[in-house]
C-alpha cells in the first residue's frame, strides 16, 4: 500500500528523522513530531510542501490533542508510525530512569497508538495503519536493561492486542512491529562497543521498507531476526544464567 500521508513520532533524530528523510524523497507527505522544534524546523525546511510539523511531547496529556492539530496540518493521516522512544542502560536500578523509561515508551506509547487507533476507527471509515518501532531487546527480559526491554515487551504485545481488536471490530487498520537491533543513533551511549551495530542509514532503508510493505512485524537485520529465533529457544531457567555481557555493553563509556 503506498500511503500519501504518514504521522512519524519521534522524527526530530536518528531513525525517524532518517525515515523522515526517505519517505518524503519518495513523496509521502509527512507529519513530523517530537519535542525538539528546532529538528522539526530543520526537517521542513529541507523538504518545502511535503513536511508539515508540530511539537509533541508523548509523555503529556496534550499529545491526544496535538496529534489531532498535526493530522489536520497534514490533512488527514494513512499510516502512524511511532518512533519515539528512550532507553537507559540502568543495571544499578535507578528508579528515576527507570520512570523515564516508562512514562516514554510505555505511558507516551499507549497515549499515542490508542489515539492513532481511535482516528483511523472513528475519522477514517475504519482503515489506517499503525507501525512502531519496537526492538529486538522486547524478546527476553534483559538484566542491565531491565525497564527498557519490558517497555519493548509491552509494545509488542500491545501491538498485537489492536490487531486483534482491529480484526474482531472488523476494522481495515493494520499493524507493523518492526524491532531492529542496535542501531548508530544518538540514543546509544558514545563510546560504548555494541555488537552487530547497524550504521543508520542501512536500517533506515530497511525499516522504511517494512512501513512501506505494511506486514506483521520486520526483524531488521537477518542477522538480528537469526539471534532473537535462537534466544527464543532458550528456557528461562538458563537464559537467567548467562551473562548478557556478549551483547549489551557493560563497561562505564570512556
Ligand atoms: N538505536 C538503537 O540501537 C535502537 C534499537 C532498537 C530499537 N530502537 C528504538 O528506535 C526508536 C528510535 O530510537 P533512535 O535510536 O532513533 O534514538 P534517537 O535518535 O534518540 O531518537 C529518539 C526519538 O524519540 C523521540 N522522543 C523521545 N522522547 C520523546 C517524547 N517524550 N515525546 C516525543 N518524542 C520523544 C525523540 O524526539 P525529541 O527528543 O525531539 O522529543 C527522537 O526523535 C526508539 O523507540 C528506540 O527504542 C533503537
Amino acid at each position: 500500500m503506498k500511503s500519501k500521508k504518514i504521522v512519524i513520532m519521534g522524527a526530530t533524530s536518528g531513525i525517524g528523522l532518517a525515515v523522515a528523510e526517505r519517505l518524503a524523497a519518495k513523496g509521502y507527505r509527512i507529519g513530523a513530531a517530537g519535542r525538539n522544534e528546532e529538528a522539526l524546523r530543520r526537517l521542513a525546511a529541507k523538504y518545502p510542501g511535503m513536511v508539515v510539523w508540530h511539537q509533541i511531547d508523548v509523555t503529556r496529556t496534550e499529545c491526544v490533542t496535538g496529534l489531532r492539530k498535526l493530522i489536520d496540518k497534514l490533512g488527514g493521516m494513512d499510516v502512524y508510525f511511532h518512533v519515539s522512544g528512550v532507553y537507559y542502560p540502568n543495571p544499578a536500578l535507578d528508579h528515576t530512569l527507570d520512570a523515564a523509561t516508562v512514562r516514554t515508551n510505555v505511558w507516551g506509547f499507549t497515549q499515542m497508538v490508542d489515539a492513532a487507533f481511535c482516528y483511523f476507527r472513528d475519522e477514517h471509515r475504519g482503515r489506517g495503519r499503525i507501525a512502531a518501532v519496537t526492538s529486538v531487546a522486547g524478546t527476553k527480559g534483559i538484566g542491565p536493561m531491565a525497564s527498557y526491554s519490558a517497555s519493548k515487551r509491552f509494545q509488542n504485545t500491545y501491538l498485537t492486542a489492536l490487531d486483534q481488536l482491529a480484526r474482531s471490530q472488523g476494522l481495515k487498520i493494520r499493524v507493523t512491529d518492526i524491532r531492529p537491533g542496535w542501531v548508530s543513533t544518538p540514543l546509544l551511549e558514545a563510546g560504548q562497543k555494541y555488537p552487530m551495530l547497524m550504521p543508520l542509514d542501512y536500517a533506515a532503508r530497511k525499516v522504511t521498507r517494512a512501513v512501506r510493505r505494511g506486514g506483521r512485524v520486520a526483524y531488521v537485520d537477518w542477522r538480528w531476526r537469526l539471534l532473537v529465533g535462537l534466544w527464543r529457544l532458550v528456557p528461562d531457567p538458563i537464559w537467567v544464567r548467562i551473562n548478557p555481557a556478549g551483547f549489551v555493553p557493560t563497561e562505564e563509556p570512556r
